[in-house]
């Protein structure tokens, strides 16, 4: 088997959005450009204990049906526990012990912590494995499953571990969020209003009301189209910048200082990234790298959203400051990049800790 066969990193992935896309998740792994020899090849779908295992039934019953191998349940824990070590070890001891070889096919359900670790574990085991995204959450389809970043979470951080690895095929079907928790649902509009400012192409399409989840309103004709136009765009970018070296860091833009609020005060991942925007904006205004309209713009999305612009009262600035520094971004000053005029255009610039701190400290500034 040579290594294009196994499906070897960094060879462009086939990316599928479309409604209903997940119960075709079998043909679209027969198709022969895909995998050769699909029929022969065993299956792993790794699911989290609480939304993906919901989906396993079903999705092993299309499998059966295809004429494909039963695939093979692994169930690891909901959350950000999923990107931990043990959890990793625990998925490798399982893949060892059901023989899986270098032919077999690990398949990621759920969000992006899932799509994460799944990723990381087809990039190491055996030296790499094929893997399939199938993302389930707002944000891990408009962003995390692009891009072929996967990795894991140290006791220090986020993402300490990882490396670059993309998946054969990414399977996007925004019918999984007619289920999303509308909290979970809020973190991806962040990342939304993020891609809206990158490029500004659709920022007139935006429309809060149709992308409720969990039982309200999802327009799912309409989210398809919303996730269609994040992942051009980050497609765009990546292709540019595959290993993060230059315009691709635009995609963290509101992570810098949105981590370290986020690890801080304990808030959403949405609600700090929004937060963290508003701000790094900010400090771009205020050094003529970002134009008050361009920022003004975002900061009327995101009140349309309900997301909030300014850092809650419990947060400590020397704290959220600290670990704003320990970024593995970092390396001394605190960099931030954000999104210029025009869909290439970015600018980095570094600022101190004290300029941070200023920031977080009331009275709050935005510029
Ligand atoms: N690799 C990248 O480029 C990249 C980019 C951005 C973020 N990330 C990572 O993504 C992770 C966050 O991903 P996430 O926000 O998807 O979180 P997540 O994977 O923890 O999922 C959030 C919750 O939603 C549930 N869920 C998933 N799909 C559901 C559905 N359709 N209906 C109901 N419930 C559902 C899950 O069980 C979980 O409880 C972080 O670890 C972050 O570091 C990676
Ligand atoms: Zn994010």
């Amino acid at each position: 088997m040579t290594e294009r066969d196994r499906g070897i990193p960094n060879r462009k992935p086939l990316v599928m959005i479309e409604t209903g896309s997940a119960s075709m998740l079998p043909d679209i792994i027969m198709s022969p450009r895909l995998l050769p020899d699909a029929k022969e090849r065993d299956y792993f779908l790794v699911v989290d204990n609480k939304f993906g295992n919901t989906q396993f039934p079903m999705l092993v019953k299309r499998f059966q049906m295809a004429g494909l191998r039963r695939p093979k349940g692994i169930v690891v824990p909901e959350g950000e526990e999923a990107k931990s070590f043990k959890t990793y070890e625990n998925v490798i001891n399982l893949l060892e012990q059901s023989r899986a070889n270098r032919s077999a096919v690990l398949v990621a359900v759920g969000g992006g912590t899932v799509g994460d670790l799944t990723g990381h574990v087809a990039a190491t085991y055996k030296r790499g494995v094929p893997y399939i995204q199938v993302p389930t959450t707002l944000l891990s389809q408009v962003d995390s499953s692009i891009g072929g970043k996967v990795g894991l979470n140290t006791e220090g951080g986020k993402n300490t571990v990882g490396q670059f690895y993309d998946p054969i095929a990414i399977v996007i079907d925004p019918s999984f969020l007619r289920t999303l928790p509308f909290h979970e649902m809020r973190s991806g509009w962040a990342e939304v209003v993020k891609y809206s400012v990158i490029n500004p192409n659709f920022v007139e399409k935006i429309d809060f009301n149709k992308m409720f989840g969990e039982d309200l309103e999802v327009d799912l004709d309409y989210i398809q189209d919303l996730i269609k136009f994040c992942v051009k765009t980050k497609q765009a970018i990546v292709e540019k910048d595959p290993y993060d070296d230059g315009i691709r860091q635009v995609l963290n833009f509101g992570h810098t200082i949105g981590h370290g609020i986020e690890r801080d005060a304990k808030i959403s991942h949405g609600d700090a990234v929004a937060i963290g925007m508003v701000l790094e904006s900010g400090l771009a205004v205020r050094r003529g790298l970002m134009s008050e309209a361009l920022r003004d713009d975002m900061i009327f999305l995101l009140v349309d959203a309900g997301l909030p612009i300014v850092p809650p009262q419990s947060v400590r600035p020397d704290r959220a400051v600290a670990y704003m520094e320990n970024d593995k971004k970092n390396d001394g000053s605190i960099n931030i990049v954000v999104p210029g005029e025009g869909s290439n255009k970015y600018s980095k610039f570094s600022v101190s800790a004290d300029e941070l701190r200023e920031l977080l400290r009331p009275p709050l500034r935005t510029s």
